[in-house]
């Protein structure tokens, strides 16, 4: 007999409580926050969806390898683990540590890209963007059509667009020191790229003699999608997926925060030896000697477990499922949402849902803060605060107006589901009461982490 329920595939052996507070106290804790949910203290938050990189639980294959960390400052047997374990699942040749994803971002852009760069990527994650810009190149996202259509139902929504790389290769090569996709597309509703996809800008970036780098934060949940979903996989591994996948590039970035099942960590890895000697000189300089690269030894052996572990088929059918039985929930709701569900996340269309909100009165925001005071529910916008302010100062709206709720791995359990669920039902209920926010104050770049605003008063807003 096969039963249809899928549970967590774990028990819980050590526990976290965490505190319930009224409406009138997370008025206070949001008003205190400048209505910024990243300026709230997490002791103040039920429900942390903030974000899934670095808030997982850790099993105990992982506590045991970290009492095993070899904390010598060179050639530390921690290492060597990690460097095996990331050679064995990337096939790349070096294996760079870094405290995390977006220090392996800054190695590379700074390795590579200079003014009047162009990086293509089908999104790039915000820190991806910041780096590029940060050297005064243009961090060119070139996702399919379908991806910026949040309604719209695709398998592989993540995918890049092909034609448009061409045309960038073809018009401009010398302007392209690589090219980038990111896996799951984090920024466009975490959505899968296919393996056909892929091939074809490996192929392309080839064909052209164009580095071809993957942003491999989620590469496990991406296997996980394409053993689903693309024909002539359902019979491989995620390990395999991975691996072919990896085999169609000349280099990764990576956070071990999300699929390396760690609470911090990273790496960048490549092919090209003079590239690599280039990138750990870059390393020493900021984040430590290429054998530890700014985690600890112990960080080491938690990450070359957790690898694996994010790669076991019982955790990502679980992990998988969990985000798809909210969004099905939504839908059945009425609730717009990025369709299908992505793989860490759920992502909800404030664009739609919130329409009495203008783009310049940032709905995606309004409807984070009203979640948190509804429902002590930390969740993150992914719209037109973190996107819209432009390098020259400045403001574009955002394509999407999402607001994302991470799953931090194996942490929340059915029943916290099902209150999240309730809470958005019940907001749905009341939609028209949420306002708009402006901002009061903002810092030049990355302004979604520190910015101040306050709520735009009913009146105003009509
Ligand atoms: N690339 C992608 C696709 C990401 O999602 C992130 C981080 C990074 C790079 C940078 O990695 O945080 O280790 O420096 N995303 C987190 C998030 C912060 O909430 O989605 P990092």
């Amino acid at each position: 007999m096969e039963f249809k329920t899928i549970i967590e595939p774990f028990r819980i052996k050590t526990v976290e409580p965490i505190r319930q507070t009224t409406e009138a106290e997370r008025i206070a804790a949001i008003r205190e926050a400048h209505y910024n949910p990243f300026r709230l203290r997490a002791e103040d938050v039920l429900i942390d969806l903030l974000t899934d990189s670095g808030t997982g639980a850790m099993s105990v294959f992982q506590w045991a390898g970290m009492m095993k960390g070899d904390e010598s400052y060179a050639g530390a047997r921690s290492f060597f683990v990690f460097e095996d374990t990331v050679r064995e699942i990337t096939g790349f040749k070096h294996v760079i540590p870094t405290h995390q994803g977006r220090a392996a971002e800054r190695i590379l852009a700074g390795a590579l890209v200079r003014e009047g760069s162009i990086v293509p990527n089908n999104t790039h994650f915000d820190t991806t963007r910041a780096n590029i810009e940060h050297e005064r190149g243009e961090a060119r996202d070139i996702p399919i059509r379908e991806g910026h259509e949040p309604a719209t139902l695709h398998p592989f929504k993540g995918n890049m667009d092909v034609a448009a790389l061409e045309r960038v290769l073809k018009e401009r090569r010398h302007s392209v020191p690589f090219v980038m996709i990111t896996v799951t597309n984090n920024s466009e509703g975490g959505q899968p790229v296919s393996m056909q996809n892929v091939r074809a800008v490996s192929a392309l970036c080839r064909a052209h003699g164009v580095p071809f780098f993957i942003d491999a934060c989620r590469f496990a949940e991406n296997s996980w999608f394409i053993k689903q979903r693309e024909p002539g996989y359902a019979d491989r591994t995620p390990t395999e997926i991975a691996r072919e996948m990896f085999s169609l590039a000349d280099g990764c970035t990576m956070s071990a925060k999300k699929d390396g099942m760690a609470n911090i960590g990273g790496f960048l890895a490549m092919n090209d030896d003079a590239l690599a000697a280039t990138c750990r000189t870059s390393l020493i300089l900021t984040e430590g000697f290429p054998t530890y690269g700014g985690l600890a030894g112990y960080d080491l052996e938690a990450i070359s477990v957790g690898l694996r572990e994010a790669l076991d088929e019982d955790y990502l059918r679980y992990r998988i499922r969990t985000v798809e039985y909210l969004s099905e929930r939504m839908t059945a709701a009425g609730i717009p949402t990025v369709r299908p569900a992505g793989g860490h996340a759920l992502y909800l269309d404030a664009r739609a849902w919130l329409s009495h909100i203008p783009q310049s009165q940032y709905p995606g925001w309004a409807l984070a803060v009203a979640l948190y005071v509804t429902g002590g529910i930390r969740a993150c916008e992914i719209g037109s605060v973190m996107f819209g302010r432009q390098p020259d100062g400045s403001e574009r709206p955002a394509s999407l107006e999402l607001v994302r709720l991470a799953f931090p791995r194996r942490v929340y359990t059915q029943s916290h589901m099902d209150y999240v669920c309730e809470v958005l039902l019940y907001l749905n209920s009341v939609v028209h009461t949420i306002r708009g926010v402006r901002i009061t104050e903002q810092p030049p770049a990355l302004r979604h982490f520190t910015a101040k605003f306050e709520l735009v008063s009913a009146r105003t807003a009509q």
